[in-house]
């Protein structure tokens, strides 16, 4: 394998993209851009463009965008999330300036061709595909997407018999890995996430408490610190400013509430997808589904997502090493484990990568 190429895996996720690279590096950033609103904040911030939690913590003076928010562009369709098409062009700006800079913060060899492998939802159309190519088009020299969760399977070197669920912001994705590639039909994407779940939360908040003030990113961090599925032994006090006075608050139900609504939609999928395998195949997958994505981390949801699935068998439910890295690890292994020659007809003919498993090579 020659030196010169540096090889990319990438989780390009609505709410965080990790990339990891044959070099050794490895970087996460919030998967948000942002522009200096005029020549004041420019001049303070030193920058024309602000990436990650850089743009977050300058969000007054900077007008941004989340790319891949609301499963736009990704998974979505713009046209039905009323979109014009100025602000698909902007998302498509900001994903495109995105890449580049995961790309760079991974320090490729610029003097050698760049290939990446990227993660997508499971159901992700053609044009939502089309539309992720395009916005890594500039950074590497060429590009294969393949579903999330088997990314993930990948990297734990879990391809046989297993169930990945990869909970993130925007989306669950659901894939069963029967050592080969998995077919489109036999993946399921749900449009719900983590960033349901938060505002769930933001609304019980501001219902239970008007005189609150909290903002969206103040609830993320609530949830990632305290959230919980299933019973709780502790109550969970946060402090708030209420009237501009701090002030502790029990948030212990409406906490629960909002993880909760992460519980059905899965157990639902869980169960319609193994039902479509024989029964032997169903309890194989049943005994051991791995939970990949940042939503994984939720604190009893192994747990509880057992107890829901012993009326259907039984099951195994855990957690992959790693929520934050193990799909980008697990797209860099598959760009390794590619054939050169692959590559190189990708890049020659700088054709859309199409979702092909490296087997069919
Ligand atoms: N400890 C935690 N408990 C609950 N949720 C968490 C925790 N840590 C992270 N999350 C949530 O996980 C989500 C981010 O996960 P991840 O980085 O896998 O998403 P993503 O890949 O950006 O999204 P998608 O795959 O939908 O495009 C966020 O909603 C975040 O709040
Ligand atoms: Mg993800």
């Amino acid at each position: 394998m020659s030196s010169a190429i540096t090889f990319i895996g990438m989780d390009l996720g609505t709410f965080r993209t990790s990339a990891v690279s044959s070099n050794g590096h490895q970087e996460e950033l919030e998967t948000v851009v942002g522009w200096p609103k005029d020549h004041i904040a420019e001049s303070l911030l030193g920058k024309k463009v602000v990436f990650g939690s850089e743009v977050i913590d300058n969000r007054m003076s900077l007008d941004y965008v989340r790319p891949f928010g609301h499963g736009v562009l990704k998974f979505n369709s713009h046209t039905e999330r009323g979109m014009d098409e100025n602000l698909v062009e902007k998302h498509r700006k900001a994903a495109r300036l995105l890449v580049e800079q995961v790309v760079s913060l991974v320090e490729p060899n610029r003097q050698g061709p760049i290939y990446g492998v990227v993660g997508m939802p499971s159901r992700a159309t053609l044009v939502n595909k089309e539309m992720v190519i395009e916005a890594t088009r500039g950074a590497f020299d060429a590009v294969m997407l393949v579903p999330e969760p088997f990314a993930v399977a990948y990297s734990a070197n879990r391809l046989t018999e297993t169930l990945v669920v990869d909970i993130g912001a925007g989306t669950i994705d659901l894939c069963p890995m029967f050592g080969t590639f998995p077919n489109d039909d036999d993946q399921l994407t749900i449009p719900f996430g983590g960033d349901q779940v938060d505002e769930e939360l933001y609304n019980c908040i501001v219902e239970a408490w008007p005189d609150a003030r909290i903002s969206k990113k103040m609830v993320r961090e609530i949830k990632e610190k305290h959230g919980f599925v299933g019973p709780s032994e502790d109550r969970v006090i946060v402090s708030l400013p209420v009237k501009g006075k701090p002030t502790e608050i029990d948030i212990t139900e409406p906490l629960k509430h909002a993880c909760g609504k992460l519980l059905p939609p899965i157990i639902e999928c869980v169960v319609e997808l193994v039902a479509r395998f024989e029964p032997e195949f169903q309890d194989c997958l049943l005994n051991n589904i791995l939970l990949g994505g940042g939503g994984s981390q939720l604190k009893g949801l192994p747990d509880q997502l057992e107890i829901a699935l012993q009326a259907y068998g039984g099951g195994n439910v855990r957690r992959t090493h790693d929520s934050v890295f193990a799909g980008a690890t697990g797209a860099l292994k598959l760009a390794m484990g590619m054939p050169l020659e692959y590559w190189s007809k990708l890049d020659q003919s700088k054709a859309l990568g199409k979702l092909q498993p490296a087997a069919d090579q």
